[in-house]
């Protein structure tokens, strides 16, 4: 047995990952999580914290590689927290993710289930559609936009990012060069001073349009600077936006935002229907595998009566399914995504769909029938109210989409448990060099 003080090297053989997706060796009295390491490292390790139930190690030297580790493409790989799985090989990144997921399926169903293989990017690079920067003024009056060095407070400078779209990389050194040069003050956390907070860059690369939102903490940014703005790429940039966000916290949007120019949304164009984003809505960030996953979605929902689409963002499932359905309703609480769902029916001329603002576990039971149910909630997953709505409605299929395997196996098990079959599992990739993993599942009611 392995006996564990702060600051000691000890050598670990890398056998799993822990829940979070860091490389985990059990020989030792507790369990060692690495992060950045990869099943079948040799590692020299230094203990940097020990923990009620494991002890957290950071690799001094790679004795000898996992089969499956290779050189991280981003210079900033190892500080930046974005993609700690850039030294995994591709394709064993998909393995272990189908890996993570059976046994966290098995963990809490008992049985074998009918799991695909993760479908994954031709190209996994460039294919984010959002970025979002905290800034900070240097004393030298310069200005940093970048990230958060992984577990601190503190900003570290960010020249490129590989797994962005290549038109939002382009503007990162521009928008550091302006923003040096401008008056405007930058937020300092030590002293609970200055207004710019955050850059945001959303957009579409198929649409060629980017939408600029600059968070401040209060009112900050001028027509003039807007203008000096879309000046940097005036054939994409589509707008700049003003997010007010005063509070002292970590959440990077506030409440309120406000168009400074042009337009406050962007568009995208999403298996032949037009979506508009306004700035805050939600939107899927990896619309290539989005894709992808709608279209298993629309296979499998195939000809049906009346469709309810529970979190509906911008509609992006209500309006791809429309076709589908004599009738759609989408249910969403978000005021921005809502009424971007509004005009996304009207433009895409689809008058069997309408929408509903409120919350899902709210309004569930007062639409109607539905025959079939299409889930796509946030991280947490499912409130009871939903469970218990779904328990009276008693639809025919329902279609869960999730993003947190963790939340989707708790309420499978409960959909399992009002009288539901979980036939079908498609995992796809939308995270590319992430441990996160995207489910597309169907469920039938038994008869
Ligand atoms: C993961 S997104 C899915 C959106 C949409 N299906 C898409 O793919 O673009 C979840 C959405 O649920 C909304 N939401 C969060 N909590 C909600 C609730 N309790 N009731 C209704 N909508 C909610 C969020 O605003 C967000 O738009």
């Amino acid at each position: 047995m392995k006996e564990f003080t702060k600051g000691k090297r000890i050598l670990v053989e890398i056998e799993d990952f822990s829940v979070k997706g860091d490389g985990i060796s059990k020989t030792g009295e507790k369990p060692v999580v690495v992060p950045f390491s990869v099943p079948g490292d040799r590692l020299k390790v230094r203990i940097t914290d020990i923990k009620k139930t494991y002890v957290l190690g950071e690799i001094e030297e790679i004795l000898e590689p996992s089969e499956h580790r290779i050189a991280p493409r981003c210079p900033h790989f190892g500080e930046c927290g974005g993609c700690p799985w850039q030294m995994i090989d591709y394709k064993a990144q998909l393995a272990f993710k189908r890996d993570a997921l059976v046994k966290l399926l098995s963990e809490f169903m008992g049985t074998s289930l009918p799991l695909d293989d993760v479908s994954g990017m031709e190209d996994p690079w460039f294919f984010r559609n959002k970025a979002q920067y905290p800034l900070k003024r240097l004393g030298s009056g310069k200005v940093i936009m970048g990230f958060y060095r992984k577990g601190t407070n503190h900003i570290a400078d960010l020249e490129e990012c590989p797994v962005e779209y290549r038109m939002l990389n382009e503007l990162i050194n521009p928008i550091k060069e302006l923003l040096s040069a401008e008056k405007i003050t930058v937020f300092a956390r030590e002293r609970n001073w200055g207004k710019l907070r955050y850059l945001i860059m959303r957009g579409s690369e198929r649409q060629g349009e980017v939408l600029v939102v600059l968070v401040a903490r209060m009112q900050a940014v001028s027509v003039k600077l807007a203008r000096k703005i879309v000046e940097l790429d005036p054939l994409h940039i589509v707008g700049v936006v003003e997010n007010i966000n005063p509070s002292y916290g970590n959440v990077i949007l506030g409440p309120t935002f406000k168009k400074i120019l042009g337009a406050e949304s962007y568009k995208e164009k999403i298996l032949g229907n037009t979506f508009r984003v306004s700035a805050g809505s939600f939107f899927q960030t990896n619309v290539v595998q989005a894709e992808l996953l709608l279209r298993e979605l629309r296979e499998r929902v195939g000809e049906t009566r009346f469709l309810l689409d529970l979190y509906s963002g911008v509609g992006l499932f209500s309006i791809t399914l429309a076709d589908k359905a004599q009738r759609v309703i989408g249910v969403e609480e978000n005021s921005f995504s809502y009424f971007d769902a509004l005009h996304n029916a009207y433009i895409n001329d689809q008058a069997n769909v309408e929408f509903v603002q409120g919350k899902a576990e709210g309004v569930i039971m007062g639409l109607g029938k539905p025959d079939v149910v299409v889930l796509d909630p946030p991280r947490a997953g499912l409130h009871d109210d939903v469970i218990a709505g779904l328990h009276y409605l008693r639809p025919e299929r329902i279609f869960y989409v999730s993003c947190n395997p963790r939340s989707f196996a708790r309420d499978a098990l409960s959909l399992i448990g009002i009288g539901y079959e979980l036939v079908h599992i498609s995992p796809y990739d939308f995270f590319p060099h992430t441990p996160h993993v995207e489910v597309l599942s169907e469920f039938r009611l038994k008869v």
